[in-house]
Protein backbone atom coordinates (compact mmCIF):
# COMPACT_ATOMS: atom_id res chain seq x y z
CA UNK A 1 0.00 0.00 0.00
CA UNK A 2 1.18 3.35 -1.01
CA UNK A 3 -0.30 7.00 -0.88
CA UNK A 4 -0.44 7.11 -4.64
CA UNK A 5 -3.26 3.80 -4.47
CA UNK A 6 -5.56 6.20 -2.63
CA UNK A 7 -8.82 7.15 -4.62
CA UNK A 8 -8.04 11.08 -3.84
CA UNK A 9 -4.59 10.63 -5.42
CA UNK A 10 -5.88 9.29 -8.18
CA UNK A 11 -8.47 11.24 -9.06
CA UNK A 12 -6.25 14.53 -8.52
CA UNK A 13 -3.91 13.01 -11.21
CA UNK A 14 -6.70 12.01 -13.61
CA UNK A 15 -7.84 15.46 -13.48
CA UNK A 16 -4.27 16.78 -14.80
CA UNK A 17 -3.73 14.25 -17.20
CA UNK A 18 -6.97 14.79 -19.15
CA UNK A 19 -6.74 18.74 -18.66
CA UNK A 20 -3.22 18.22 -20.38
CA UNK A 21 -4.84 16.08 -22.74
CA UNK A 22 -6.96 18.48 -23.97
CA UNK A 23 -3.78 21.16 -24.50
CA UNK A 24 -5.35 23.39 -21.77
CA UNK A 25 -1.34 22.73 -20.32
CA UNK A 26 1.03 23.65 -22.10
CA UNK A 27 4.63 23.67 -19.76
CA UNK A 28 3.58 24.68 -16.65
CA UNK A 29 0.00 26.20 -17.17
CA UNK A 30 -2.87 26.06 -14.59
CA UNK A 31 -3.35 24.68 -11.35
CA UNK A 32 -5.44 22.83 -9.69
CA UNK A 33 -6.15 22.71 -5.82
CA UNK A 34 -8.16 20.13 -3.60
CA UNK A 35 -9.96 21.13 -0.14
CA UNK A 36 -9.51 17.18 1.02
CA UNK A 37 -12.19 15.46 3.38
CA UNK A 38 -11.48 14.10 7.06
CA UNK A 39 -11.49 10.82 5.84
CA UNK A 40 -9.18 11.34 3.33
CA UNK A 41 -6.51 13.04 5.65
CA UNK A 42 -7.03 10.45 7.93
CA UNK A 43 -5.86 8.60 5.63
CA UNK A 44 -2.71 10.09 4.18
CA UNK A 45 -1.58 10.82 7.82
CA UNK A 46 0.29 8.26 8.01
CA UNK A 47 2.37 9.37 5.20
CA UNK A 48 2.45 12.74 6.68
CA UNK A 49 5.85 14.81 7.52
CA UNK A 50 6.12 17.79 9.71
CA UNK A 51 9.34 19.34 8.73
CA UNK A 52 8.73 21.98 6.44
CA UNK A 53 8.87 25.33 7.37
CA UNK A 54 5.40 27.65 7.72
CA UNK A 55 4.64 29.95 4.90
CA UNK A 56 2.50 33.16 5.31
CA UNK A 57 0.41 33.45 1.92
CA UNK A 58 -0.21 37.08 2.22
CA UNK A 59 -4.26 36.26 2.77
CA UNK A 60 -6.34 35.11 5.01
CA UNK A 61 -9.53 32.88 5.92
CA UNK A 62 -11.19 32.19 8.77
CA UNK A 63 -13.16 29.34 7.33
CA UNK A 64 -10.05 27.56 5.95
CA UNK A 65 -8.05 27.13 9.67
CA UNK A 66 -6.67 23.86 9.81
CA UNK A 67 -7.74 22.44 6.72
CA UNK A 68 -5.80 20.30 4.11
CA UNK A 69 -5.07 21.33 0.39
CA UNK A 70 -3.92 19.08 -2.66
CA UNK A 71 -2.19 21.55 -4.85
CA UNK A 72 0.15 21.11 -7.68
CA UNK A 73 3.64 22.87 -7.38
CA UNK A 74 4.63 25.81 -9.27
CA UNK A 75 6.68 25.29 -12.03
CA UNK A 76 5.29 21.37 -12.06
CA UNK A 77 4.50 20.05 -15.88
CA UNK A 78 0.21 18.92 -15.84
CA UNK A 79 1.99 16.11 -18.36
CA UNK A 80 4.19 15.01 -15.94
CA UNK A 81 1.98 14.08 -13.30
CA UNK A 82 0.68 10.96 -13.79
CA UNK A 83 4.55 10.03 -14.12
CA UNK A 84 5.49 11.06 -10.77
CA UNK A 85 2.73 12.35 -8.59
CA UNK A 86 4.95 12.68 -5.59
CA UNK A 87 7.28 15.17 -7.26
CA UNK A 88 4.36 17.23 -9.17
CA UNK A 89 1.85 17.70 -6.57
CA UNK A 90 1.70 18.49 -2.75
CA UNK A 91 -0.68 17.97 0.25
CA UNK A 92 -0.50 21.25 2.31
CA UNK A 93 -1.64 22.11 5.72
CA UNK A 94 -3.32 25.01 6.71
CA UNK A 95 -2.15 26.33 10.31
CA UNK A 96 -4.47 27.94 13.27
CA UNK A 97 -4.52 31.22 12.22
CA UNK A 98 -5.55 30.89 8.32
CA UNK A 99 -3.00 32.65 6.97
CA UNK A 100 0.03 30.27 6.19
CA UNK A 101 0.94 27.07 4.76
CA UNK A 102 3.12 23.87 5.07
CA UNK A 103 3.83 20.87 2.94
CA UNK A 104 3.30 17.93 4.62
CA UNK A 105 3.61 15.26 1.59
CA UNK A 106 4.89 15.79 -2.10
CA UNK A 107 7.13 17.86 -4.10
CA UNK A 108 9.90 15.43 -3.35
CA UNK A 109 12.45 17.29 -5.42
CA UNK A 110 11.58 20.44 -3.46
CA UNK A 111 9.49 23.26 -4.99
CA UNK A 112 6.01 24.78 -3.70
CA UNK A 113 1.97 24.79 -4.41
CA UNK A 114 1.06 26.82 -7.12
CA UNK A 115 1.60 30.73 -7.58
CA UNK A 116 -1.69 30.82 -7.60
CA UNK A 117 -2.27 29.27 -4.51
CA UNK A 118 -2.90 32.77 -2.98
CA UNK A 119 -6.03 32.94 -5.47
CA UNK A 120 -7.03 29.37 -4.97
CA UNK A 121 -7.71 29.74 -1.04
CA UNK A 122 -9.15 32.53 -1.95
CA UNK A 123 -11.80 31.31 -4.36
CA UNK A 124 -12.06 28.11 -1.71
CA UNK A 125 -12.71 30.58 0.89
CA UNK A 126 -15.63 32.13 -0.95
CA UNK A 127 -17.07 29.33 -2.55
CA UNK A 128 -17.57 27.07 0.67
CA UNK A 129 -19.42 29.81 1.95
CA UNK A 130 -21.24 30.37 -0.96
CA UNK A 131 -22.01 26.79 -1.15
CA UNK A 132 -22.70 25.80 2.39
CA UNK A 133 -19.20 23.98 2.26
CA UNK A 134 -20.16 21.39 -0.74
CA UNK A 135 -17.35 23.50 -2.55
CA UNK A 136 -13.81 21.88 -2.70
CA UNK A 137 -12.39 21.91 -6.29
CA UNK A 138 -10.69 25.02 -7.50
CA UNK A 139 -9.09 24.87 -11.13
CA UNK A 140 -7.43 26.99 -13.81
CA UNK A 141 -6.71 26.07 -17.24
CA UNK A 142 -5.30 28.19 -20.11
CA UNK A 143 -8.07 26.86 -22.60
CA UNK A 144 -7.84 28.43 -26.34
CA UNK A 145 -10.92 29.29 -27.37
CA UNK A 146 -11.95 31.20 -24.59
CA UNK A 147 -8.45 33.01 -23.96
CA UNK A 148 -9.15 33.73 -27.60
CA UNK A 149 -12.57 35.30 -27.06
CA UNK A 150 -11.43 37.55 -24.33
CA UNK A 151 -9.79 39.35 -27.34
CA UNK A 152 -12.96 40.06 -29.24
CA UNK A 153 -15.69 40.14 -26.57
CA UNK A 154 -16.19 42.84 -24.18
CA UNK A 155 -14.82 42.34 -20.91
CA UNK A 156 -18.13 41.87 -18.95
CA UNK A 157 -19.75 39.04 -17.35
CA UNK A 158 -22.83 40.04 -19.79
CA UNK A 159 -21.16 39.54 -23.09
CA UNK A 160 -19.28 36.13 -22.26
CA UNK A 161 -22.11 34.53 -19.94
CA UNK A 162 -24.77 35.40 -23.01
CA UNK A 163 -22.53 34.33 -25.95
CA UNK A 164 -21.50 30.91 -24.54
CA UNK A 165 -25.25 30.43 -22.88
CA UNK A 166 -26.68 30.42 -26.98
CA UNK A 167 -23.35 28.49 -28.34
CA UNK A 168 -24.60 25.52 -26.67
CA UNK A 169 -28.10 24.71 -25.36
CA UNK A 170 -27.17 22.89 -21.95
CA UNK A 171 -24.93 25.91 -21.02
CA UNK A 172 -27.89 27.61 -19.31
CA UNK A 173 -28.51 24.18 -17.06
CA UNK A 174 -24.89 23.84 -16.75
CA UNK A 175 -23.43 27.37 -15.39
CA UNK A 176 -27.00 29.23 -14.93
CA UNK A 177 -25.57 31.77 -12.70
CA UNK A 178 -22.92 32.91 -15.56
CA UNK A 179 -19.45 33.77 -15.68
CA UNK A 180 -17.64 36.17 -13.92
CA UNK A 181 -14.72 38.57 -15.97
CA UNK A 182 -11.44 40.12 -14.03
CA UNK A 183 -9.82 42.41 -17.15
CA UNK A 184 -5.80 41.65 -17.73
CA UNK A 185 -3.67 41.69 -14.52
CA UNK A 186 -0.43 40.45 -13.52
CA UNK A 187 -1.57 36.66 -12.14
CA UNK A 188 0.16 35.52 -8.57
CA UNK A 189 -0.74 37.69 -6.27
CA UNK A 190 -2.95 39.12 -3.43
CA UNK A 191 -4.52 41.92 -6.22
CA UNK A 192 -6.25 39.34 -8.60
CA UNK A 193 -7.31 36.69 -5.83
CA UNK A 194 -9.71 39.12 -4.43
CA UNK A 195 -10.95 40.20 -7.87
CA UNK A 196 -11.24 36.83 -8.53
CA UNK A 197 -12.99 36.18 -4.88
CA UNK A 198 -15.36 39.09 -5.95
CA UNK A 199 -16.82 37.50 -8.67
CA UNK A 200 -17.00 34.18 -7.78
CA UNK A 201 -19.21 35.22 -4.86
CA UNK A 202 -21.85 35.09 -7.74
CA UNK A 203 -20.18 32.80 -10.52
CA UNK A 204 -19.09 29.37 -10.75
CA UNK A 205 -16.36 30.51 -13.31
CA UNK A 206 -14.20 33.28 -14.11
CA UNK A 207 -12.57 34.20 -17.06
CA UNK A 208 -9.14 35.79 -16.76
CA UNK A 209 -8.55 38.31 -19.39
CA UNK A 210 -5.68 36.96 -22.04
CA UNK A 211 -5.21 34.12 -19.30
CA UNK A 212 -7.35 31.23 -18.82
CA UNK A 213 -10.42 30.18 -16.64
CA UNK A 214 -10.94 29.32 -13.48
CA UNK A 215 -13.64 27.17 -12.11
CA UNK A 216 -15.05 25.41 -9.09
CA UNK A 217 -17.14 22.76 -7.84
CA UNK A 218 -18.22 20.37 -5.36
CA UNK A 219 -16.35 17.31 -7.60
CA UNK A 220 -13.66 16.70 -9.70
CA UNK A 221 -15.92 15.51 -12.53
CA UNK A 222 -18.33 18.57 -11.56
CA UNK A 223 -15.33 20.97 -11.63
CA UNK A 224 -13.75 19.50 -14.77
CA UNK A 225 -17.24 19.17 -16.25
CA UNK A 226 -17.61 22.97 -15.97
CA UNK A 227 -14.13 23.50 -17.60
CA UNK A 228 -14.74 21.29 -20.42
CA UNK A 229 -18.75 22.64 -21.74
CA UNK A 230 -17.33 26.45 -21.07
CA UNK A 231 -14.77 25.29 -23.55
CA UNK A 232 -16.24 24.00 -26.03
CA UNK A 233 -19.21 26.38 -25.92
CA UNK A 234 -16.06 29.08 -26.62
CA UNK A 235 -14.85 27.12 -29.51
CA UNK A 236 -18.41 26.38 -31.02
CA UNK A 237 -18.57 30.37 -30.84
CA UNK A 238 -14.77 30.72 -32.32
CA UNK A 239 -16.46 28.31 -35.39
CA UNK A 240 -19.16 30.59 -36.20
CA UNK A 241 -16.81 34.03 -36.16
CA UNK A 242 -14.19 32.43 -38.30
CA UNK A 243 -16.87 31.37 -40.76
CA UNK A 244 -17.50 34.94 -41.50
CA UNK A 245 -21.05 34.56 -41.76
CA UNK A 246 -23.86 36.76 -40.19
CA UNK A 247 -25.28 34.94 -37.62
CA UNK A 248 -28.93 33.88 -38.88
CA UNK A 249 -30.63 32.81 -35.68
CA UNK A 250 -29.79 31.44 -32.19
CA UNK A 251 -31.05 30.99 -28.71
CA UNK A 252 -33.79 33.75 -27.44
CA UNK A 253 -32.96 35.13 -24.22
CA UNK A 254 -36.49 33.57 -23.19
CA UNK A 255 -35.29 30.09 -24.55
CA UNK A 256 -31.88 30.43 -22.32
CA UNK A 257 -34.35 31.34 -19.33
CA UNK A 258 -36.87 28.30 -20.35
CA UNK A 259 -34.15 25.74 -20.88
CA UNK A 260 -32.74 26.02 -17.54
CA UNK A 261 -36.20 26.14 -15.85
CA UNK A 262 -37.37 22.77 -17.39
CA UNK A 263 -33.71 21.51 -16.10
CA UNK A 264 -34.13 23.19 -12.42
CA UNK A 265 -32.30 26.11 -12.58
CA UNK A 266 -32.88 29.61 -12.47
CA UNK A 267 -30.62 32.26 -15.00
CA UNK A 268 -29.00 34.84 -14.13
CA UNK A 269 -31.35 37.19 -16.08
CA UNK A 270 -29.68 40.20 -14.78
CA UNK A 271 -26.57 39.30 -17.43
CA UNK A 272 -29.56 39.18 -19.99
CA UNK A 273 -30.31 43.34 -19.68
P1 LIG B 1 2.21 27.77 -11.55
O1 LIG B 1 3.22 26.92 -12.27
O2 LIG B 1 2.82 28.56 -10.43
O3 LIG B 1 1.03 26.93 -11.07
O4 LIG B 1 1.64 28.85 -12.56
C1 LIG B 1 0.99 28.47 -13.73
C2 LIG B 1 -0.08 29.42 -14.14
O5 LIG B 1 -0.95 29.06 -14.91
C3 LIG B 1 -0.07 30.80 -13.60
O6 LIG B 1 -1.29 31.43 -13.82
ZN1 LIG C 1 -2.38 30.60 -15.55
Amino acid sequence: MSILDLDVIKSFVRVCDDGYSEGWHERNGGNLSYRMTNEEVEACKPYFTYDRPWVNMGVQADNLKNEYFMVTGTGKFFRNTILDPAANICIVEINDAGDSYRIVWGLVNGGGPTSEFPTHFMNHSVRVAATDGKCRVIYHAHPVNIIALTFVLPLTSEAFSKVLWQSMTECPIIFPNGVGVVEWMIPGGAEIAHRTCELLKTYDAVVWAHHGLFVSGDTFDNAYGLMHTIEKSAEIYCRILSLGQPIRQTISDEGLVDVAAAYGQTLNKDLLK
